[in-house]
């Protein structure tokens, strides 16, 4: 059971998904304009939150004249785009040399046991995705963690990633609380 829940990475967005029709609405506001691939694969992001293979599809139709190949040349170029589902944080760990050899790998076993979640992933309630990346440009600092735009330098003691994960559960709980004390 906790298998088939960790590491959900494959796509479930139905063809009768009503985003679709937002998509659609703007492909039509822009049909005939210069990068009109790249821009409209940020849109559909920016509805989505990612890009799969079937919204790329999808968007190759719409468009006529593009290929899925070249949509799908342009979304895995490009690191803003996502083709799978991405949780509402994304902690990145750097396994580039200089953090490798300094315990990276502590780290992601760490987040995999304390998140119950794969390298790829998305955690059972969808705040976090753990990936692996190559050097961060940074490696003074290593061991490096990110999380969204934050960075967690020299991160030898994975003890504390517990307590850095509960900042942002934290921070999400008051976000809620004022959004239904807005709504009340
Ligand atoms: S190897 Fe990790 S920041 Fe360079």
């Amino acid at each position: 059971m906790a298998n088939e829940a960790r590491g959900k990475t494959e796509s479930c967005i139905r063809p009768d998904d009503p985003r679709y029709k937002e998509l659609k609405a703007y492909i039509d506001s822009v049909r005939g304009q210069q990068g009109i691939n790249i821009m409209v694969l940020q849109e559909a992001q920016r509805i989505f939150g990612y890009v799969p293979l079937e919204v790329q599809k999808w968007i190759s139709l719409e468009l006529d004249d593009v290929s899925v190949g070249e949509l799908y040349g342009i979304s895995t170029f490009y690191s803003q785009f996502n083709l799978t589902k991405q949780g509402k944080h994304k902690i990145s760990v750097c396994l580039g040399t200089a953090c490798y050899v300094k315990g990276a790998q502590a780290i992601v076993e760490a987040l995999q046991q304390h998140l119950d979640m794969e390298v790829g992933g998305i955690s059972d309630d969808g705040m976090f995705s753990l990936e692996a990346t190559r050097c961060l440009g940074c490696c003074s600092l290593a061991p490096v963690m990110m999380i969204d735009d934050d960075v967690y330098a020299k991160l030898y003691d994975t003890k504390q990633i517990p307590e850095i994960l509960d900042k942002y559960y934290l921070a999400a709980e008051l976000e809620e609380k004022m959004e239904s004390e807005v709504d009340a």
